[in-house]
């Protein structure tokens, strides 16, 4: 479909949704988190895409954060909807059931930090700036920052970047867990699709049920996801993509994978 704030390219299997609002440097307003909730959909929906790709267009932002105009009119009820409705879309990017690179190719601020945390893998730009700023600004986080910063880094250096506002670099973003790796601004996108590439040319099923077990087992208690894993485990032996990839390997050729 086709949005306003966004654009969708597809690109050798490969989806790469640019957030196209760089005058206001990718900020999310309203719209802009409902077709990104709608993109989610898209996404989901077309078998051409099989890995997707996240990254800010224009070369300041990956997104600036929630839209500031829009907010600072906001009443009680307004705000809690408005967090919800972020929280709602990213929480659709997060479920997709393909692989999401953030591709952070700069200022990854508030919701723009929140956005990459959704996704599952982290990729920055040198030149890229990350933080929390809320409670500058009199607000807490509100699209899953409070939750999703303290299970990547840690409640400790969550509680620093949050309480503190402070804004800090790419190497630091990598030093403390936030970000996978840092490269040049000018190779980002190439190491997004390589990466992306690497992911699928695996087998489909077994990426799928391998983000699954780690989305839900990271949320339950150790036993139950066990069993979730289990149950994933298990379910890869009724695919013939298990049989294709074991049984390539046994004869030493490469395995072609069907994603069934
Ligand atoms: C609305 C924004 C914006 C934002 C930038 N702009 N960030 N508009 N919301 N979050 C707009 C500016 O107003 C300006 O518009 C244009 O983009 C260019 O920005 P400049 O500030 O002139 O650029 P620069 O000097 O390079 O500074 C870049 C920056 C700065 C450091 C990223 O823009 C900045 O600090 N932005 C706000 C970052 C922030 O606090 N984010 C968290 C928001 S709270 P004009 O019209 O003047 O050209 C949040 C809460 C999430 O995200 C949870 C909600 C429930």
């Amino acid at each position: 479909m086709a949005y306003k704030y966004l654009l969708l390219e597809k690109e050798d299997g490969i989806g790469i949704l640019y957030i196209n609002r760089p005058e206001a440097m990718n900020a999310l307003n309203t719209d802009v988190l409902k077709e990104l909730g709608q993109a989610a959909a898209d996404v989901a929906a077309d078998d051409e895409i099989k890995a997707l790709i996240i990254t800010g267009a224009g070369d300041k932002a990956f997104v600036a954060g929630a839209d500031i105009k829009e907010m600072s009119a906001l009443t009680a009820t307004e705000g809690r909807e408005f967090g919800i409705t972020g929280g709602w879309a990213f929480r659709q990017i997060e479920k997709l059931e393909k692989a999401v690179i953030a591709a952070i190719n700069g200022f990854a601020l508030g919701g723009g930090c929140e956005l990459a945390m959704a996704c599952d893998i982290r990729l920055a730009s040198d030149k890229a700036k990350f933080g929390q700023p809320e409670v500058g600004l009199g607000i807490t986080p509100g699209f899953g920052g409070t939750q999703r910063l303290p299970r990547l880094v840690g409640e400790g250096r969550a509680m620093e970047l949050i309480l503190s506002a402070n804004v800090i670099n790419a190497e630091e973003a990598m030093r403390i867990g936030l970000v996978n790796h840092v490269y040049p601004v000018e190779s980002l996108m190439d190491e997004a699709k390589k990466l992306a590439k690497k992911i699928i040319s695996n087998a489909p099923l077994a990426v799928k049920f391998s983000k699954a077990a780690i989305n839900k087992g990271i949320q339950t208690d150790i036993d139950t996801a066990m069993s979730i894993e289990a149950d994933l485990f298990g379910i890869c032996f009724a695919t013939e993509d298990q049989k294709a990839g074991m049984g390539a390997f046994l004869a030493k050729e490469k395995a072609v994978f069907k994603g069934k």
